[in-house]
């Protein structure tokens, strides 16, 4: 699997490093709350179980799915809920965490599904952000690392749903995708 790899973005100690300073922040601000940290599955499953042991704040957790993907680089723009949340969320101040946010329409899709659902606040805390890949307005409130518009896979990420246990980020050969 390591063989695939073109080249290493986000080492493990870069990781380590981005989810103790995102953990730290957050539970500074969240101190007085205890929010319901919502992980959008499966791209965010690593992330979310790093950062919040950097939290010493009272808090909960719940996950869901959505797909935009459905297995390949690009996004189709029709968002499909796989698997809702077992939690009521009236009330509740909320914080979704992401892998990564490119087009927006996932994050997008997921704030206003909660707005509806009347939740108190909605925060958005992602492992990576890739501006130049927005097709509608979504914003991140924290913010691990900004990625330049290459396909990631590792840490969560995936290619045909492989990839997700690399314990960093890194960009495909390009034979990898060809040989599909
Ligand atoms: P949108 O376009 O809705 O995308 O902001 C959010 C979701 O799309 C996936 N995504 C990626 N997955 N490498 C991946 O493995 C990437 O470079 C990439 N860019 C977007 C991801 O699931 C994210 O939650
Ligand atoms: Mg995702």
């Amino acid at each position: 699997m390591n063989n695939d790899i073109e080249k290493v973005l986000y080492s493990e100690e870069d990781i380590a490093a981005a989810c103790k300073r995102l953990g730290t922040q957050l539970a500074e601000d969240y101190h007085d709350k205890t929010p319901l940290i919502i992980c959008v599955l499966k791209g965010a499953i690593l992330f979310m179980t790093d950062v919040i042991r950097d939290m010493d704040i009272y808090a909960e957790i719940d996950f869901i799915d959505v797909s935009s993907y459905h297995g390949g680089t690009a996004s189709t723009g029709t968002i499909t809920l796989l698997k809702d949340l077992d939690t009521d969320v009236a009330g509740r101040d909320i914080l979704l965490v992401e892998d990564i946010i490119d087009t927006g329409r996932t994050l997008k899709y997921l704030e206003d599904l909660l707005r509806d659902r009347k939740a108190n606040s909605i925060k958005v805390c992602t492992l990576m952000d890739k501006p130049s890949g927005r097709v509608v307005e979504a914003k991140a409130d924290y913010v691990g690392f900004n990625v330049p518009s290459e396909f990631v896979v590792g840490y969560g990420l995936d290619y045909e749903e492989k990839y997700r246990n690399l314990p960093y980020v890194g960009v495909l050969k390009p034979e990898v995708y060809s040989d599909k």
